[in-house]
């Protein structure tokens, strides 16, 4: 090979490597989801962010989950204290305006997300599962504070369509909750729509989330 070849060989490399670095966030060139993965240091912040790249240990349990009063919930659920405290009194509100909110799933254990997951890669395949159901560790579900809600369609799938879902969206936000997957968002979030997935961040964060349009990644900047 003549040293001219060999720099132009040199040149062609040193040009696809720049451009896969630039690239490798765009979906063509593989998804950025579970790359470059850290484990969370902080899981008890109540706005601790956990997704596809932000996974916490197989070993973490909330320190202070509390079980869901039954009159608000599907069946026995727990969340931390301060979410369910929240949750109760969103749902007990919007019964009074004659809706009906319940937590159908509350916290799960890394090795409960482990089946769940697995359930969702046998039944439909990864890709499948990896749109709508996160990686063991990389639940929010893990932290306590995440509630899939039920309207009164009775069907969390639907919830888009029940009564429900527009006082949701108006609402969850003054009880510290914000709708986490939104549509639109799925580049950001790394997860299809989920209408009935609500995650508890506090009043000030949930309003500054809700008023600005953002999910918790852009909250963070992340
Ligand atoms: N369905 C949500 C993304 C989860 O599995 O945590
Ligand atoms: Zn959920």
């Amino acid at each position: 090979m003549s040293e001219e070849t060999f720099k132009k060989c040199v040149y062609v490399v040193l040009f696809l490597l720049i451009a896969i670095f630039f690239t490798k966030d765009i979906p063509f060139f593989g998804s950025k989801f579970y790359r470059d993965v850290t484990e969370v240091e902080n899981p008890k912040d109540l706005i601790v962010l956990v997704n596809k790249n932000y996974k916490l240990k197989e070993d973490y349990i909330p320190p202070d989950l509390e079980q869901i009063s039954l009159n608000y919930a599907t069946d026995e659920k727990y969340m931390r204290k301060d979410a369910k405290e929240a949750f109760e009194r969103l749902s007990e509100d919007a019964r009074q305006m004659g809706y009906q909110i319940v937590a159908t799933s509350t916290y799960r254990s890394y090795e409960y997300q482990e089946k769940l997951y697995d359930y969702y890669v046998q039944m439909k395949g990864k890709d499948y599962a990896d749109s709508c159901s996160a990686r063991p560790g990389h639940s929010e579900h893990q932290t306590g504070l995440a509630v899939d809600v039920m309207g009164s369609n009775q069907d969390y799938d639907l919830f888009e369509e029940a009564n429900e879902f527009e006082w949701m969206k108006n609402n969850a936000h003054k009880y510290g909750f914000i709708l986490r997957y939104p549509s639109g968002k799925e580049q950001i979030t790394g997860f299809k729509y989920e209408p009935w997935h609500y995650r508890y961040v506090g009043k000030e964060v949930a309003k500054i989330i809700y008023e600005n349009n953002w999910t918790l990644e852009e909250y963070k900047n992340l």
